[in-house]
């Protein structure tokens, strides 16, 4: 559509703007001429520049053929009825008022189109920061529990795609359960939030599939919108990793100094605890086994021997030497361990099986303290299984191939849910005369050599504790 405009001040630069920004789709609209009978208005320079026709007298335009619409830009009414009356029937006309309406609604659609450029783009740097960049689990909580959005991290990990969770609440997605958190275990960050209008942190504890603890380190940051918090931006980070870290180096610490002290004391406390054994049991010979004082004494007697058995075990535990470490069969040494406590098993009516791995690489070991550690838990095992259980050893190469496992696992009574955590504490015990140090001290072994050892255990059923010792490479010699 050719145009011609009549006034070539502001408003007609404000149109010749908004027409250089539109694209109609089947209509191209182009100014072939303008008419002011000021030569020096603001945009006859620039109409000059493009080619467009200029004249002083806008009557020139009613003779030309070239031209469809006439746009009065002016301002001056009478300009316009002049025009409406002098043009042909076929050319249409608009005054400065219409042609205003033209170029705002232009301008609004520029702002618009602008708007959802930078939401586009927004809505793009959005999806890179929270899918890719944002390796934690992330959730948009509205203040009423609804997930509004989410990370592919966390709905993945959760098995769904992002779209099936929105509009779910997040207790019942992360917990499972049909009200919002609350409780020492799981209170909500978000409520907190919600509350005091601040960022909030706390930490989860949830159950992994193997009964395992996983902590979940979880922050609230609230998002504002006149005022009102309208959504919450929850971060969840599993640092299960760091914990266990943090809690191994407490128990190393712990080991260290417990070791330390036991061998100050231990010297110290042994000679004179042999003496009042010997003295007790020299008074024993010459008393008859009747006499009511033979029987005082071997309350001495036994309650002596179980202090010793407290400070031999304080002196296993400052021994903790540097293992000397050779090439040895782990199937040996399990073997050697049944031997030394079939006796105090088959007393208890208790059944010693085994499962050794053929064929399974030889490791550097000292031989001595795999020995005790394993003992350790054999008598543990034997300790907490009544007559007709059965206590077992298991060795295999663990499915990375890079470890070997020593498994012993028992019929036994089981350890409480609330123990589990502290077997490995050294003085950590369930029983009358233990000292709750074989366990820490078996511990501390492993440890030493590089491997782990972890515990499973229900109440009523049974006890496993597996022993991973790494098979450094060279050494992969097969027995
Ligand atoms: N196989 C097991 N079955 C059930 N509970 C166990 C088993 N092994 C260890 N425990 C629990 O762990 C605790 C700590 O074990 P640990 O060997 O360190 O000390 P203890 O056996 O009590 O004392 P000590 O080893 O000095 O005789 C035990 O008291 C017991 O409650
Ligand atoms: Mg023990």
């Amino acid at each position: 559509m050719n145009i011609a405009i009549v006034g070539a001040g502001r408003r007609c630069r404000a149109f010749l703007e908004a027409i250089s920004r539109c694209t109609f789709e089947d209509l191209e609209l182009k100014v072939v001429a303008i008419a002011d009978k000021n030569e020096d208005a603001l945009c006859v320079r620039q109409a000059l520049k493009h080619g467009i026709l200029f004249t002083k007298d806008y009557n020139d335009l009613f003779e030309r053929n070239d031209i469809d619409l006439i746009v009065e830009l002016t301002g001056d009414r009478q300009v316009f009825n002049d025009i409406l009356q002098k043009k042909k029937k076929s050319v249409r006309a608009f005054d400065h008022r219409t042609a205003q309406l033209f170029w705002e609604l232009n301008r609004i659609s520029a702002v618009q189109e602008r708007t959802e450029q930078e939401l586009v783009k927004a809505k793009s740097l959005y999806n890179i920061f929270i899918n890719e960049l944002m390796e934690e689990d992330l959730m948009i909580i509205s203040p009423s529990y609804q997930i509004l959005d989410l990370n592919e991290t966390l709905s993945s990990k959760l098995g769904f795609k992002p779209k099936e969770l929105i509009g779910r609440y997040c207790y019942e997605i992360s917990h499972h359960q049909d009200a919002p958190c609350e409780g020492r275990d799981h209170p909500c960050p978000l409520r907190q939030t919600l509350r005091t209008g601040k960022p909030s942190q706390t930490t989860h504890v949830h159950r992994g599939p193997k009964g395992n603890e996983l902590f979940y380190s979880i922050s609230c940051h609230p998002i504002f919108e006149d005022g009102e918090i309208v959504a919450v931006v929850e971060i969840s980070k599993d640092i299960t990793k760091d914990i266990n870290m943090q809690r191994r180096m407490m128990q190393q610490q712990k080991l260290v100094s417990i070791g330390r002290l036991a061998a100050g004391i231990a010297h110290e406390i042994n000679n004179p605890m042999t003496t009042i054994l010997t003295t007790a049991m020299l008074i024993q010979e010459d008393l008859d086994s009747d006499d009511p004082i033979y029987k005082e004494l071997q309350t001495i007697v036994d309650e002596t021997l179980r202090c010793r058995k407290i400070v031999d075990n304080l002196l296993d535990f400052a021994r903790q030497t540097k293992p000397s470490k050779e090439k040895n069969d782990i199937n040996k040494i399990v073997m050697e361990t049944i031997n030394l406590t079939k006796k105090e098993a088959a007393f208890k009516d208790i059944r010693l099986g085994y499962d050794l791995a053929e064929n399974l690489p030889l490791v550097h070991v000292d031989k001595g303290q795999i020995q005790q550690a394993m003992i350790n838990l054999a008598i543990n095992a034997i300790e907490a299984t009544e007559g007709g259980g059965k206590v077992t050893f298991t060795t295999r190469l663990a499915s990375s191939g890079e470890a070997i496992e020593i498994i012993v696992s028992d019929t036994g009574k089981g350890i409480a849910e609330e123990d589990t955590p502290r077997i490995f504490e050294p003085f950590f015990t369930t029983k009358e005369t233990g000292t709750g140090l074989g366990l820490a001290i078996t511990h501390g072994l492993i440890e030493q050599h590089g491997g782990t050892i972890d515990v499973k255990s229900r109440m009523g059923e049974g006890t496993t504790f597996t022993i991973r010792l790494p098979i450094k490479k060279g050494e992969e010699d097969v027995h």
